[in-house]
């Protein structure tokens, strides 16, 4: 794990995230100054309670924002050398970033092969088919689903999500709640899964989750956001074993009784957040 913590910190940035401030509706400001850094190759995770705006910074990443009204308006977003705040999803998807979206909308009334497919619309290149049996060879049980999408469980939607992600090639996938309505033993299916995508694909992954412990157990660095802001980050080993994190989002499983940042020492503490 140490191993870990200093190989992603040589490792050269594939996306840096300077101070956005994000708006919706012109009006509602709901990032105040996100930055974060994902090294080439590695896993970071993005945690913090809900409304806390993680899906927002997702969604500053991929350009889905243009969707809901929402604009970066401060701050940039760089993508391997390239500033890709506010450009259109699509090319976005062009240049390498695969957003996996909360709650995986895949096609209900499309096949798994069809739904596949899809996520290699920008590819013109003839090994859609060859990278088809990949991903079924990542997710088994997807292969033997023959019927229409909308019929898979929960866990084969979030699988047949990432699947599509992995059908475009991506350099880099963001991932929005993997872990979100499955039970305790399909979240670790799938994060191993995850996982072993990042190896052997050399993907790199961006995952925002309410389930902290698990990805902590996978991501080499991870930073936590609360109302708008980034306020705390570090190595999987520093924030697993700090007081604060053990015992506001490791100790009780993510529930109510978790109290805020906001009143804690280490938060002041971190003035180039504020
Ligand atoms: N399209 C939108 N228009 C206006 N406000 C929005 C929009 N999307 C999100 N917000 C607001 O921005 C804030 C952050 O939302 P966001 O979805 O990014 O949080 P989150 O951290 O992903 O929360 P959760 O864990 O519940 O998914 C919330 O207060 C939310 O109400
Ligand atoms: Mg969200």
């Amino acid at each position: 794990m140490a191993a870990a913590a200093e190989r992603i910190e040589t490792k050269p940035s594939i996306l840096s995230v300077n101070n956005i401030e994000v708006v919706y509706d012109e009006v509602i400001l709901v990032l105040r100054g996100v930055s974060l850094e994902v090294p080439e190759g590695e896993i970071v995770t993005l945690l913090g309670p809900n409304g806390a705006g993680k899906s927002t910074t997702l969604k500053a990443i991929s350009g889905l924002l243009k969707t809901e009204r929402g604009e970066v308006t401060r701050g940039s977003v760089n993508f391997m050398g390239e500033e890709i705040s506010n450009r259109d999803p699509e090319a976005i998807v062009r240049r390498g970033i695969f957003q996996v979206m909360e709650g995986r909308r895949i096609i209900g009334d499309m096949t798994v092969i069809e739904n596949l497919r899809l996520g290699a619309f920008t590819r013109r290149d003839g090994q859609v088919r060859d990278d088809i049996e990949r991903v079924f060879s990542y997710f088994p049980r997807l292969k033997e689903r023959t019927g229409l999408a909308g019929y898979l469980s929960g866990g084969e939607q979030q699988m047949l999500a990432i699947g599509r992600a992995v059908m475009a090639r991506p350099k880099m996938i963001l991932l929005d709640e993997p872990s979100m309505g499955l039970s305790p033993l399909l979240v670790k299916e799938v994060f191993n899964i995850i996982h072993k995508i990042n190896r052997e694909q050399g993907i790199t992954m961006l995952i925002v989750e309410q389930n902290a412990n698990m990805a902590l157990h996978h991501a080499g660095y991870g930073y936590i956001m609360e109302s708008g802001k980034i306020v705390l980050d570090g190595t999987q080993t520093e924030l697993l074993n700090n007081q604060d994190v053990k015992d506001f989002y490791l100790g009780h499983g993510g529930g109510e009784e978790r109290k805020s940042f906001k009143n804690l020492k280490s938060y002041k503490r971190r003035k180039r957040w504020l």
